[in-house]
């Protein structure tokens, strides 16, 4: 086990989702977390399909979940001390914030948000459109209610217009890993759950 405690990584189906180990599981793993990663199944089938969820498995020694476990078999993941969810799709955002637990994914996170000392940290990888939803202002602030860290704002995300972005654009990595790390400091209290 890493000497940070275990980092559980949830990802979804954005773009730059592609570059989920180098930008985080790796640089985490090198800081001293365990990482444990689960994806929603789209993600899944996106790492799957490029070869990056068996390089996820083989960097991390643990199973990348992207389906529940049947009732009969042990949790393939150690109880995480805190969740990461980078990048978070407008779609997993919602459902998150309206307590939606429909895949492994969600499940393990809207448990963490009931759960006393688990911090949670949420980068929303959204462009403008997503960020002008009726919804949206809602469900960041019942997020930031149940203490959710919001990686968000122009200083780590400016928007931009649906397909008016530039090309390529590096998720902000360091500053998601760096808010994990000050959020865990002092958590001392790892519950365990069903997940
Ligand atoms: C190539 C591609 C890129 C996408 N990029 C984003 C994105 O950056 N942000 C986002 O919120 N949705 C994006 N989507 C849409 C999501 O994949 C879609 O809403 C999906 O249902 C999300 O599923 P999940 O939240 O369960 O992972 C993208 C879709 C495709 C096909």
């Amino acid at each position: 086990m890493g000497g940070r405690g275990v980092l559980g990584v949830v990802a979804t189906a954005t773009d730059g989702v592609e570059t989920l180990r180098t930008g985080l599981v790796g640089p985490a793993l090198a800081l001293g977390w365990q990482v444990a990663v689960t994806l929603t199944p789209t993600a899944g089938r996106w790492l799957r399909a490029n070869g990056e969820l068996d390089r996820l498995e083989t960097l991390t020694g643990l199973p990348v979940r992207d389906s529940p476990r049947l009732p009969a078999e042990p949790r393939p993941h150690p109880v995480a001390d805190c969740y990461v969810v980078a990048p978070a799709s407008a779609n997993y955002v919602a459902k998150l914030a309206t307590g939606i637990a429909d895949n492994q994914a969600l499940t393990q996170v809207g448990e963490a948000l009931g759960t006393i000392g688990v911090p949670v940290v949420v980068f929303p990888r959204i462009n403008a459109a997503h960020a002008r939803h009726p919804a949206w202002e809602g469900h960041l602030g019942t997020l930031r209610g149940a203490g959710v860290d919001l990686v968000y704002g122009p200083d780590v995300w400016p928007l931009y217009e649906p397909r008016r972005g530039p090309a390529v654009r590096e998720l902000p990595w360091t500053a998601i890993l760096d808010r994990a790390a000050v959020r865990a400091q002092g958590n001392g209290a790892f519950p365990e759950g069903p997940a």
